[in-house]
């Protein structure tokens, strides 16, 4: 069996955790990344962390020939495809560009994937395809809708792998909705490393322990929920990079088994199945980094709902996948991260 993997975007956060676990569970991986919200730094610590260069090609998704060159190259049983942009506030300000980076970005790369019949794929979706959930647990049937340019490139995208899979063309299409990533490499060598102000929580808790920012805004404490600020599936980013390899070792043992029958389209939650709070996670936090966290309770964040936590029951039933990191440690190994690389990457 084919074990060589293209990963797009495995420069970035979720990416260059996911390569780590795609090296100890034996796959060769080439990244594919133009770096435009990451850095060269992070290559060469994974490098180092593996004991091992990486295959690197610096190009963009949208650049097909630089892709078909590359598919040329080497033999390839699928994709991890995490590139994409991903800041909602930005979307909204500039809706073309997510949309072209986004959704023309991702036809141009499943393009290509056929051009060199290569049709497996793992691709980054969100939980935010399910915008307001009508009920919680949010399992995969669950109604999907989002209102942002974000959203809707993921759901567009997900609408696009469905039409393709159901041309019956041997397409084995798993898109993975992931909850509320956090946490880091437990060698606080790798991590989250926002380029400006953070728009998400943990990153932003994590800048005011070290002292980068002053004070954490919270928004909303009027939300129906155990303390009244809003409450997510927060999921370890090493559990998440484990749910990529079992997604592919899915992907191995289907297309190994039967190469003349696909799977289409197969979504799967990747969450803990747990909520935790906003206040819940500022007090671990805390505990956890021996620092004070100054925060104000302000108004609601447009666009934000109350409460969003997984079912991950299909993960565990089809792929045997499950979190196993508590928030204890999700704040540990944030918090190793960035009291060691105050300034992320340009710590360096
Ligand atoms: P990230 O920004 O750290 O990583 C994305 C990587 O893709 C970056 O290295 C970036 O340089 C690269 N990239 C972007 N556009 C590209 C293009 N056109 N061509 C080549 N490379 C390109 O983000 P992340 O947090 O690691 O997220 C990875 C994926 O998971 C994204 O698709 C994101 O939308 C999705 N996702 C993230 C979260 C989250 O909260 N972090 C939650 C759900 C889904
Ligand atoms: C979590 C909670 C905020 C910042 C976003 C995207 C989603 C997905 C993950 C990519 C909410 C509160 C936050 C702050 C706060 N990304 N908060 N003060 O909104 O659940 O999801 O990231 O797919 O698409 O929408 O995550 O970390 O921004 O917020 O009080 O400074 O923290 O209101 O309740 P969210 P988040």
């Amino acid at each position: 069996m084919k074990n060589k993997i293209l990963v797009t975007g495995g420069a970035g956060y979720i990416g260059s955790h996911t390569c780590i676990a795609l090296h100890e569970a034996g796959y060769d991986i080439v990244v594919y990344d133009n770096l435009s919200n990451s850095s060269r730094e992070a290559i060469e610590r994974v490098s180092k962390l593996i004991d091992q260069p990486i295959d690197f090609v610096k190009g963009d998704i949208r650049d097909t020939d630089l892709l078909k060159q590359v598919f040329a190259e080497h033999q390839f049983f699928g994709v991890i495809h995490f590139a994409g942009l991903k800041a909602v506030g930005e979307s909204v300000a500039k809706p073309l560009l997510y949309y072209n980076n986004n959704v023309s970005g991702t036809i141009a790369l499943l393009e290509v994937m056929r051009e060199a019949d290569v049709k497996n794929l793992v691709f980054s979706s969100s939980a935010t395809v399910y915008g307001d959930p009508e009920s919680l647990p949010i399992n995969e049937e669950s109604k999907r809708s989002c209102t942002n340019p974000y959203g809707q490139s993921k759901l567009m995208v997900e609408h696009i792998l469905e039409d393709l899979a159901a041309t019956d063309d041997g397409w084995n299409l798993i898109p993975l909705r992931y909850f509320n990533p956090v946490g880091a490499h437990p060698s606080g060598q790798i991590g989250e490393d926002p380029n400006d102000i953070p728009n998400n929580l943990m990153p932003y808790i994590s800048q005011v322990a070290v002292g980068k920012l002053e004070k954490l805004s919270i928004f909303g404490n009027d939300y129906s929920t155990v303390d009244g600020t809003g409450v997510r599936d927060f999921i370890h980013v090493t559990d998440l990079a484990q749910g990529h390899v079992a997604a592919l070792n899915y992907l191995q043992k289907q297309v190994g088994r039967d190469k003349y029958s696909s799977i289409g389209f197969l979504p799967i939650n990747l969450g803990t199945g747990k909520g935790t709070s906003v206040l819940e996670l500022v007090t671990a936090f805390s505990e956890v980094s021996g620092q004070n966290i100054p925060y104000q309770f302000s108004a609601r964040r447009a666009g934000d709902i109350a409460s969003c936590y997984a079912s991950a029951d299909k993960a565990k039933d089809l792929l045997g996948w499950e979190a196993t990191l508590s928030i204890t440690e999700m704040c540990q190994d944030t918090w190793r991260w960035q009291s060691k690389n105050p300034n992320g990457y340009h710590s360096a």
